[in-house]
């Protein structure tokens, strides 16, 4: 048993009081502490002119990033709870006594439910993961499962290990910056992209490195991973999982097989497929795709992720994966938030899913046709976004968005390409109809007013330009500020 908690506390307090002075060790809360002494001001260091020069270029295009504090009493139409599991009585009631089990359980044997203690090759391993892992394993029908600390992570490992040295990496255009990122890291002799979901172009670039060339008999690369998310974010469309496996199966690119598909499911774990098991589990492709990666901290509400794929990928990957090797474990109450979300979402997916379909019907139909230059994305699932090219304006348009009672966040290029910049809306299955309609008639009233404010911006700007041409003195004024 662990001591109690006024015990411990009592034993680390009269153990610390030992070794420190009055003055340095008053417990916290207390106000007889004297102040230590000022610091003198250290030199600013040479390094900092750097940092702020590279801001004011981030200001000068409008793409300076923060970390706001989400605003109170604004209705959800930004996060990336699509389910509303992070937000779920049932998940915190299931969380809660999980936890109370497991504290239980764990009595006796020294080990914490805060913290794991280290890397998973060192203490940070416990029966909990590996139960978890089970549980995933055989929730996602697949041949084992690798827990990893986000889904950053996870393609940071997945892309960093599996293009080999002789091998080529090849990406969807629209893929994950941690995908890059992993690349990034990797050793592929080849890294190339092929134009968003479109297999033509992917069959052309495995052809060229794959396949011998009229001036080679030896092929250029020897392996290719390719890599696809299953659901892309930004434009809330599909990738053509069928068609790309199809492709891969080409007995032209050898036997055993030389092609092999990574796909990401962070968007489509939970979304998609029977249970929410995901787009590759819903086209019934589980075989044909060689490792998945599904991210809890999206649609389920928690945090983390999970590899899945053959056995040897995850003794491969506990051996070469830097952050899980270099890592500390997650902590065990996430195992048990994770665990608790998927006991939900099993009872509750296809509820969920029917319900945020239905909103995404409402929430188009009430959006209609929208005024030139803005205009719809064309998607059919719980990402909808409203493009409005350039970056100022789509920040305006979520700004005034914003002033009437919802969140929605400005996606600026060059996340998103030039001309395509977006007012991103996520529908949740916890948005009402009566919010969705709301929050349409909010962003066409926006609409509206940033092209009211625009022409009568021209105006003033055509008035002014009257002026100038009358007066040679004022017009060399303006000719000075241009300068
Ligand atoms: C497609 C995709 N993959 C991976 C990640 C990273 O997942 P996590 O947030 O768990 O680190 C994200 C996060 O935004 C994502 O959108």
């Amino acid at each position: 048993m662990h001591p109690p908690l006024s015990l411990s506390l009592s034993v680390s307090m009269s153990s610390s009081s030992s070794s420190c002075s009055a003055s340095s060790c008053q417990p916290r809360g207390t106000t007889s502490r004297s102040p230590p002494p000022p610091l003198q001001p250290a030199a600013e260091p040479l390094l900092l002119r750097s940092f702020s020069k590279a801001l004011a270029k981030r200001r000068a295009i409008q793409l300076t990033r923060a970390t706001p504090v989400p605003v109170p009493g604004l209705v959800d139409f930004s996060s990336n709870d699509y389910l509303g599991l992070a937000r779920s009585p049932e998940v915190a009631q299931e969380f809660h006594s999980r936890l109370l089990a497991a504290g239980a359980a764990e009595n006796g044997d020294g080990s914490s439910l805060v913290g794991a203690t280290g890397s998973r090759l060192l203490s940070g391993n416990s029966t909990q993961a590996l139960e978890l892992e089970a549980y995933l394993t055989d929730y996602h029908s697949a041949p084992s499962a690798l827990l990893f600390n986000s889904g950053w992570d996870a393609n940071l490992s997945l892309l960093s290990t599996l293009p080999q040295q002789n091998g080529a990496i090849i990406y969807d255009a629209a893929v994950h910056a941690s995908i890059h990122d992993g690349i990034k890291l990797g050793r592929a002799k080849r890294a190339v992209s092929f134009r968003h979901n479109d297999v033509a172009h992917l069959r052309e670039v495995l052809d060229s490195l794959l396949l011998p060339t009229a001036s080679s008999a030896t092929p250029q690369c020897e392996t290719a991973v390719v890599a696809v998310s299953s659901f892309y974010s930004m434009d809330g469309d599909v990738a053509p999982l069928r068609e790309i496996t199809r492709l891969l199966a080409d007995p032209r690119y050898g036997s055993p097989r030389r092609a092999v598909l990574v796909v990401d499911e962070a968007h489509s774990t939970a979304t998609m497929g029977p249970h929410g098991r995901g787009l590759v589990a819903a086209l019934g492709l589980e075989n044909e795709v060689f490792a998945r990666l599904h991210t809890f901290g999206k649609g389920l509400g928690a945090h983390g992720a999970v590899v899945l794929g053959p056995k040897m990928l995850r003794d491969y990957l506990v051996n070469y994966a830097r952050p899980l090797i270099y890592s500390t474990m997650m902590p065990p109450h996430s195992l048990v938030a994770i665990r608790a979300a998927y006991e939900v979402l099993y009872s509750q997916a296809g509820v969920l899913q029917a319900r945020l379909g239905a909103l995404v019907k409402v929430f188009r139909e009430a959006m209609g046709v929208l005024p030139h230059p803005a205009r719809l994305l064309q998607s059919e699932n719980m990402i909808q976004g409203i493009v409005l090219p350039g970056n100022a304006n789509v920040v305006a348009l979520a700004t005034l968005i914003q002033s009437r009672g919802f969140d929605v966040k400005p996606i600026r290029s060059p996340t998103v390409p030039l001309g395509t910049e977006r007012v991103r809306v996520c529908l949740h299955a916890h948005n009402t109809t009566e919010e969705v309609v709301a929050f349409a008639s909010a962003a066409r009233w926006a609409l509206a007013e940033l092209a009211r404010r625009s022409s009568s911006g021209n105006q003033h700007e055509q008035q002014q330009q009257r002026q100038h041409a009358l007066s040679p003195l004022t017009d060399g004024g303006a000719m000075q500020a241009r300068l």
